[in-house]
């Protein structure tokens, strides 16, 4: 594909190409029948804008607040479980990429990268942490240290992962965390000579965030037995309290598809919630996440901040779920398409183009300042 990516579309393309299956397809995949998956992406290109000409549209401006702080559009990098393996150090590339662009970066749990390694690869500079709840209590007290102690600035607690949802394609392509060689693996590897050789040039360890941290976990031999069972199911509402006192700063509540939640999570006195169904990973046949986004943004958007992923692969998708509502966005696989693709050049190729969509689009609805759109900017009965 010569020339410049154009959308985020022409780089998942090259990821395509340059990624091994197993960990593409671990990108690009949902749960069971993927029906809420593509349901994220086709439920955006319902809802259509209002063209307005003859507006000033000179002085435009992307720039907001999330959570409080400054953000150069209303878009963050979501957290996502080993995105090292698009790329080496993907979690550092991210986060030196979204630092640069000025918008959050969201470090995972289960990242390839730790957050000391994140943190040094950007100078010490502020990033949001999310936290999976485990069984293990200590482990994930001491998670939380870690992340106050590199600087973080605000903690994304991820809870709609009690238990796992299945994906097809990991399981034919004998994915697992850590990846095991066997000969279905290494066809896999050997078709991508690049990405091995770029792979063998990367000298951190890898899942530092667990290994050598959570009990009986000394080394990656034992780390996907213990992943398997330690996502807690018992997880419950007053668990966030312990969280919130133990962290002591901000907080973001992430997976709430359902109004009725979201008053619980307002209960809480978390900083944001995040409407999400973890990109059609975990209950396929929910609604897609713009879909849920108004009823919620009704029930609770006037008294704590309302964000949301899922489906978003361009600056219209942005603009339509911040006129439902949402004060900011996340993306996922947009990220992980760019890492795979470019590392740091791509990702900041895919934020980029989100950012130059959003502003045009912006601009021909007739606004020049981010913070003024909304239902008035959308055709009546599309949304
Ligand atoms: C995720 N997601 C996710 N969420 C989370 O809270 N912790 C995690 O470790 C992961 N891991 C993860 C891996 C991969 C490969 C994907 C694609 C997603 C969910 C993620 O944060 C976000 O909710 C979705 O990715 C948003 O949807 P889009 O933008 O990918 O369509």
């Amino acid at each position: 594909m010569p020339g410049p990516a154009l959308t985020i579309d022409d780089l998942k393309e090259r990821a395509r190409r340059r990624v091994p299956r197993m960990f593409f397809d671990y990108a690009d995949s949902g749960s069971w029948t993927e029906g809420t998956y593509n349901a994220n992406e086709a439920d955006f290109s319902k809802i259509l804008f209002r063209q307005r000409v003859a507006v000033d549209m000179t002085n435009r401006s992307l720039a907001t607040r999330m959570v409080g702080e400054d953000v150069s559009m209303p878009v963050a990098i979501a957290p996502t479980g080993l995105s090292g393996m698009q790329h080496p150090d993907g979690e550092m590339l991210g986060a030196k990429a979204a630092i640069a662009a000025g918008i959050p970066f969201t470090l995972s749990t289960m990242s390839i990268c730790s957050i000391e390694d994140v943190s040094e690869a950007i100078g010490g500079k502020p990033f949001w942490f999310q936290l999976y709840m485990m069984k293990d209590r200590d482990f994930i007290a001491n998670l939380i240290d870690r992340a106050k102690a590199a600087n973080c600035s605000a903690l994304v607690v991820t809870l709609d992962l009690q238990i796992l949802g299945q994906r097809h394609k990991d399981l034919r392509n004998g994915l697992s965390a850590p990846p095991k060689i066997n000969l279905n693996t290494m066809f896999q590897l050997a078709t991508r000579p690049q990405w091995c050789l770029s792979m063998l040039g990367t000298k951190r360890h890898t899942f530092r965030n667990i290994v050598g941290h959570a009990q009986n976990v000394g080394d990656l031999s034992s780390l996907s037995s213990w992943t398997a069972e330690q996502f807690d199911p018992q997880l419950n509402w007053a668990d966030i309290a312990w969280i919130k006192e133990r962290w002591g700063g901000k907080i973001i509540l992430k997976g709430i598809m359902d109004a009725e939640d979201a008053r619980m999570a307002l209960a809480t006195g978390a900083d944001a919630i995040i409407v999400s169904n973890h990109g059609g990973r975990q209950l396929d046949g929910a609604p897609s996440s713009i879909a849920a986004l108004p009823a919620i943004v009704d029930a609770v958007g006037d008294r704590i901040e309302v964000h949301m992923d899922g489906g978003i692969r361009s600056g219209q998708d942005v603009m339509r779920a911040l006129c439902l509502g949402a004060k900011g966005v996340y993306i996922g696989r947009p990220w992980l398409y760019g890492l795979g693709a470019g590392g740091q050049k791509g990702v900041t190729r895919a934020l980029d183009i989100i950012r130059k969509e959003l502003d045009i689009t912006m601009a021909l609805c007739g606004e020049r300042d981010i913070n003024n759109v909304g239902k008035h900017n959308l055709v009546p009965g599309t949304f």
